[in-house]
C-alpha cells in the first residue's frame, strides 16, 4: 500500500518505519526541513532502539522517503495518517491545530489529485473524542470528493516502540465505512499473526480506548504511590504490600510501581485532556483529577525527605548529584520528568547539582539552564557530593560500586526514587538511604 505518515515525531517515524518494513511504500512528510534533512541522511532525530537501522534498511531498499513537500508526498497516497503533535494547552486541553491544519492541507491535496481512489485518513495522533468528525469536516471544507475516515490509536512505549508495534498486545481501528475497515485490517495483518485481535469499532470508541488505557495505567502509578505514603506513615514496607497485592491476578504485578511519579509525553497529558474532556461535558473526572494531583505531589513528597535530611543546612553549600535525566530508562526524552521538576527545586534552594544520564543530557540542557554539570559518567557525578538522588532506574545504576561510592561521596547518603536498591544492602554498606513507601536507614540505624 501507498501511505503517507504526516509527522515525523516519534509515533509517525516509528509507523512509517514499521509500515515500510513490510513491504509498504511509506512517505513521511514533516514541515521541519532539518528533520528531514537528517532522516534523509539517515540520522533519526529521537533516541529509540533499533529504530535508526531499520529507518537505513528501508531507506536503502527505496520503501521508506522523507520529504517536506507537501505535493509530493500526498499525491499517490492510499491511506494518510495524521501524526502530528498535540501539545497540552495552559488549561490542559489538547492543541488541536496542527491536526485540523494537516486535515486542510489533506483535502487540499484531494481535490487537486487526478487520483479517482478514495482515500483513507487515518487520525492516529492521540486526540479527545470527537476530534476525528472535526478533522472530517476540515477535510471537508476543502474537497468535494469522497474520503474515508479512520481512527487508530497508539500504545508504542518508548523504549520498546518498534516491538510493541511489531508485535501489538491489541491493534484498534475506528472505522465508519467497510472500505477503511478493511483496508486498515490489511495493513495490520502482517502484525497479529501471532494470534492477537486487531478490533474494529465506532471511531468515538476508538478515540476513548486510548485515553482510557493511558488514564487507568496512570490510575494504578498514582494508586500505589499513595499506598507507599500510608506505608512509610504505618511503618509498612512497599515492596512486601505490592507482593501481597500483585499476586491476586485480578490486580496483576503491572504498573505498579512506587515512585517519583509517572512522566513522559504521554500519561501526564492524557489525563489532562480525559479531565478537561470531563469539565466539557459536565461530567467531572474526580478520580483523574486525584490521581493528577497525587501525581504532582509525589515530587513534593521526596523533596521533602531531603529537606528534613538537610534540614538547617546552607543549600548554597550542598552538592547534590542526580543520576537519572530521562523520564524512564531506554530513552533520551525529559519530558515531563520528575528529575526536571526536582532538580529546579534543588537549583532554587541554591545547591549545586551535578547529573549524569546514560543518553538524555542534550534533551536536559534544552529544558533546564546552564546551571547544573553534566557528568561523564555515574561515579564521576557523586564525586564529593553529600547526597545522591536516583531519579530514573537505568539499568547501569542497579548494582554500581558501594564501595567505592562510599569513598568518592561526601557524605553516603542516597535518595532513591524509584527504589532501586535493598534496604538490607544499603545497610550493609553503612549508607543513610532514603526510599518510596519503605522506612528509611538514617544515621541512628544505619550500622549493621
Ligand atoms: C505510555 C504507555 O505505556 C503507552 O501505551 C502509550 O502509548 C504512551 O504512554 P511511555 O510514555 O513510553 O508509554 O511510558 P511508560 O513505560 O508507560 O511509563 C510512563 C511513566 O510511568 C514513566 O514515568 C514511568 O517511570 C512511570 N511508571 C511506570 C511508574 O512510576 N511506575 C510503574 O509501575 C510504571
Amino acid at each position: 500500500m501507498r501511505i503517507t505518515m504526516v509527522g515525523t515525531g516519534y509515533v509517525g517515524l516509528v509507523t512509517g518505519t514499521c509500515f515500510a518494513n513490510t513491504g509498504n511504500q511509506v512517505t513521511c512528510l514533516d514541515i521541519d526541513q532539518s528533520k528531514i534533512e537528517k532522516l534523509n541522511n539517515g540520522i533519526s532525530p529521537i533516541y529509540e532502539p533499533g529504530l535508526d537501522e531499520l529507518i537505513g534498511r528501508n531507506a536503502k531498499a527505496s520503501r521508506l522517503h522523507f520529504t517536506t513537500d507537501k505535493s509530493a508526498a500526498y499525491k499517490n497516497a492510499e491511506i494518510i495518517f495524521i501524526a502530528v503533535g498535540t501539545p497540552s494547552g495552559s488549561d490542559g486541553r489538547a492543541n488541536l491545530q496542527y491536526v485540523l491544519a494537516a486535515a486542510q492541507d489533506i483535502g487540499d491535496a484531494i481535490e487537486a489529485s487526478s487520483d479517482t481512489r478514495e482515500k483513507i485518513i487515518v487520525v492516529k495522533s492521540t486526540v479527545p473524542v470527537g476530534t476525528n468528525i472535526k478533522v472530517q469536516q476540515a477535510v471537508a471544507s476543502r474537497t468535494s470528493k469522497t474520503f474515508h475516515m479512520a481512527s487508530n490509536p497508539e500504545f508504542l512505549k518508548e523504549g520498546a516502540a518498534i516491538n510493541d508495534f511489531n508485535k501489538p498486545d491489541r491493534v484498534v481501528i475506528g472505522a465508519h465505512t467497510k472500505y477503511a475497515a478493511d483496508k486498515m485490517r490489511d495493513l495490520y495483518e502482517p502484525f497479529v499473526r501471532q494470534g492477537n485481535p486487531i478490533f474494529i469499532m465506532d471511531i468515538p470508541s476508538a478515540e476513548m480506548v486510548k485515553y482510557a488505557s493511558n488514564c487507568m495505567l496512570a490510575t494504578k502509578i498514582s494508586f500505589i504511590n499513595e499506598v507507599a505514603n500510608l506505608c512509610e506513615q504505618y511503618g509498612a514496607d512497599i515492596s512486601e504490600v505490592r507482593r501481597g497485592m500483585c499476586s491476586d491476578k485480578r490486580i496483576g504485578n503491572q504498573f505498579l510501581y512506587p515512585g517519583l511519579g509517572y512522566g513522559g509525553s504521554c500519561f501526564p497529558k492524557d489525563v489532562l485532556a480525559m479531565i478537561s474532556m470531563g469539565q466539557d461535558c459536565g461530567h467531572p473526572a474526580e478520580l483523574l483529577e486525584s490521581v493528577h494531583r497525587v501525581n504532582q505531589q509525589q515530587r513534593d513528597v521526596f523533596l521533602t525527605k531531603l529537606e528534613s535530611h538537610f534540614e538547617g543546612a546552607d543549600w548554597s553549600k550542598l552538592k547534590i548529584a542526580v543520576w537519572g535525566i530521562a523520564f524512564k530508562p531506554g530513552t533520551d526524552d525529559v519530558r515531563e520528568a520528575p528529575s526536571i521538576t526536582l532538580i529546579q527545586k534543588l537549583l532554587e534552594k541554591g545547591a549545586t547539582v551535578t547529573a549524569y544520564d546514560p543518553v538524555a543530557h542534550e534533551t536536559a540542557g534544552e529544558v533546564l539552564t546552564d546551571s547544573i554539570t553534566y557528568a561523564n559518567n555515574a561515579i564521576e557525578a557523586i564525586n564529593d557530593a553529600d547526597a545522591l538522588i536516583v531519579c530514573t532506574d537505568w539499568s547501569e545504576f542497579k548494582n554500581p560500586e558501594f564501595e567505592l561510592m562510599k569513598d568518592k561521596m561526601a557524605t553516603p547518603v542516597i535518595f532513591d526514587g524509584r527504589n532501586v536498591y535493598r534496604r538490607s544492602t544499603m545497610r550493609e554498606y553503612g549508607f543513610v538511604y532514603h526510599s518510596v513507601g519503605r522506612a528509611p536507614i538514617n544515621e541512628e540505624n544505619a550500622a549493621v
